[in-house]
C-alpha cells in the first residue's frame, strides 16, 4: 500500500487517536493471568495488540471482542495458560515477544515465539539475558535474533538487574518473569521508562515498589481482575501535534490522550521548539493521566534535543525528524542510538527520506543533524519515500506534506495498521490530503 500526499492544508478539529498500544498489550497479557474477567475499553484494535490477543487466545484464554475497543477477558490465573497448538505469530510486535519471552519463561510448557521479517532481525540477548539469570531456558539464533524457543518447567528465581540499555520492553519482560520468580525482581533503569507495566501491575493488586531508578516486585505473585480504559496513544497524537505546528492555520485538539510523564518527552521537545501545545481538562483514568491536547500552529525553531528527553519520545522521533526539517534553524539530536534497532532503522529511513525531499539531513550513529528552512518557505520538495516497512516512517512522512511544495509519495505503507488503524480516514478529515493505494 502506499500514500499519496498532496502539498498543503491545515488541521482543524476535535479529533480521538487509537487507543494506546502499550497499554492494550499489557492490558491483555494481566488480564490473561488475573484471576476473574476484565473489561477493557479503548483497546487498540491494531495488527500489534490484536496479535497480542491471538497469542493469548491461542494458549486456551477466552477474549471476546473487539468490538468498538471493548475486549472482555476471562482471566485464567496465573498457571492457567495451556500450550498452544503452534508458534505463536506475533508478526510486526516487538512489545509481544519481549513482554512474552518473559512471562512464558515461567509456564511449564514450551512454546515458540516468531514474527515477521522485521521482528526476525530485532535483538533479543537483551531480554534472552536477563532470563537466563533468572533460571530460564530461552533459545534464540546465534545472534540473538527470533524465533525464541522458550523451555517450560524451569524453576525462575528473582535477580537484580542493571539494564545496559534504557527499555521498557526489557524492564517490562524482567517483571514478568519476575511474578513467576522465588523472591525479589530488581530492575534498575539508566533513564526512565515508560512505567505503564508497573502502573498496571499495581492496578491488577500486584504491589510494584521503586527506589530512585530501581522498580522491584516480589514473586511468585497473584493478579486479580480489573476494568481498564485504554487513553488514546501520544505516540498517535504526536502526528497530528507536528502536523498542526508546521502547517500555518491549523488548531486542533486531540481528545482523551495519555499523559503518563515517561511519555511526554514529544510534548516536551515541541515546546523546546516553540510549538503551541495546551493541556486541558487533565484527569487521571486508572492510573494514567489523560489530557485533551490543543495545538496550534507556530513557527519552530531548531533545538539541541536534551538527551534526558530522548527515551521519553523514543517512538516520536521519525515525527520529530519532520519537525526539524520544517524548523528555522539547526536541530541536533544525539544519545538516540536505540532508533536503529525499532520496526526499521529509524535514522536510515528518515535521513533516506528527508534527502529524498530535498532536506539537509546527516545520519550520525546516534542521531541526526537536520538543517531546517521554516514551514512557510516550502522547506520540503515534492518526491517518493521508502517507508521500509515501518508504520511510524510512513504516518511521519505523511504530515510532511502539509508543508511539502508538491506531491509526495510513500511506498511501503500497510504496516500502518499496526498501530494506527484508520489513519488515512482520520487524517484526511483532519484536513490532510491523502489518500492511499495499493503499491
Ligand atoms: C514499548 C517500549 C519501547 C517502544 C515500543 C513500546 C513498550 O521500546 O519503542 O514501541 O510498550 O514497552 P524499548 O523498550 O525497546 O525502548
Amino acid at each position: 500500500m502506499k500514500f499519496i500526499v498532496n502539498k498543503g492544508g491545515c488541521l482543524t478539529g476535535r479529533i480521538r487517536v487509537p487507543g494506546d498500544k502499550s497499554i492494550s498489550h499489557r492490558s491483555i497479557m494481566f488480564g490473561s493471568i488475573a484471576e476473574g474477567t476484565s473489561r477493557i475499553s479503548g483497546f487498540l484494535e491494531g495488527e500489534d495488540s490484536l496479535n497480542t490477543l491471538r497469542a493469548f487466545r491461542a494458549m486456551g484464554v477466552e477474549i471476546d471482542g473487539p468490538v468498538d475497543g471493548k475486549v472482555v477477558i476471562k482471566g485464567v490465573g496465573m498457571r492457567g495458560l495451556q500450550k498452544p497448538a503452534a508458534a505463536l505469530d506475533l508478526g510486526n510486535s516487538g512489545t509481544s515477544m519481549r513482554l512474552l519471552a518473559g512471562l512464558l519463561s515461567g509456564q511449564d510448557f514450551d512454546v515458540e515465539l516468531s514474527g515477521d521479517s522485521s521482528l526476525s532481525k530485532r535483538p533479543m540477548k537483551r531480554v534472552t539475558h536477563p532470563l537466563a539469570a533468572m533460571g530460564a531456558v530461552v533459545d534464540s539464533d546465534a545472534e540473538g535474533r527470533p524465533p525464541l524457543y522458550i523451555h517450560g518447567g524451569t524453576p525462575l528465581c528473582g535477580i537484580d538487574f542493571v539494564m545496559p540499555v534504557a527499555s521498557a520492553q526489557v524492564k517490562s519482560c524482567c517483571l514478568l518473569a519476575g511474578l513467576y520468580a522465588t523472591g525479589k525482581t530488581c530492575v534498575t533503569e539508566p533513564a526512565t521508562t515508560r512505567d505503564h507495566t508497573e502502573r498496571m501491575l499495581h492496578a491488577f493488586g500486584v504491589p510494584v515498589s521503586r527506589t530512585g531508578s530501581t522498580v522491584c516486585i516480589n514473586g511468585p505473585a497473584k493478579l486479580s481482575a480489573c476494568d481498564i480504559d485504554v487513553p488514546a496513544d501520544i505516540s498517535s497524537a504526536a502526528f497530528f501535534m507536528v502536523g498542526a505546528s508546521i502547517a500555518e492555520g491549523s488548531d486542533i485538539v486531540l481528545e482523551h490522550v495519555g499523559v503518563n510523564p515517561t511519555r511526554t518527552g514529544v510534548i516536551d521537545i515541541l515546546k523546546l521548539m516553540g510549538a503551541n501545545i495546551e493541556l486541558q481538562n487533565q484527569r487521571e483514568i486508572g492510573g494514567e493521566p489523560v489530557a485533551d491536547i490543543r495545538v496550534k500552529s507556530a513557527r519552530l525553531k531548531g533545538i539541541a534535543v536534551p538527551e534526558a528527553l530522548v527515551p521519553l519520545a523514543i517512538d516520536e522521533f521519525p515525527v520529530i525528524f519532520v519537525a526539524a526539517a520544517c524548523a528555522v534553524g539547526k536541530t541536533v539530536i544525539t544519545g538516540a542510538e536505540e532508533l536503529r534497532v525499532k520496526e526499521s532503522d529509524r535514522i536510515q529511513s528518515m535521513a533516506d527520506g528527508l534527502q529524498a525531499l530535498g532536506v539537509d539531513a546527516t545520519a550520525t550513529p546516534d542521531g541526526m543533524v537536520i538543517q531546517g528552512r521554516g514551514a512557510g518557505t516550502a522547506s520540503i520538495a515534492a518526491g517518493t519515500v521508502q517507508s521500509r516497512d515501518d508504520h511510524r516512517i510512513a504516518m511521519a512522512f505523511a504530515m510532511a506534506g502539509l508543508c511539502a511544495h508538491g506531491e509526495i509519495t510513500i511506498n511501503e505503507c500497510a504496516n500502518v495498521n499496526t498501530s494506527f488503524p484508520g489513519f488515512v480516514a482520520l487524517a484526511s478529515g483532519a484536513g490532510l490530503d491523502i489518500s492511499s493505494s495499493s503499491d
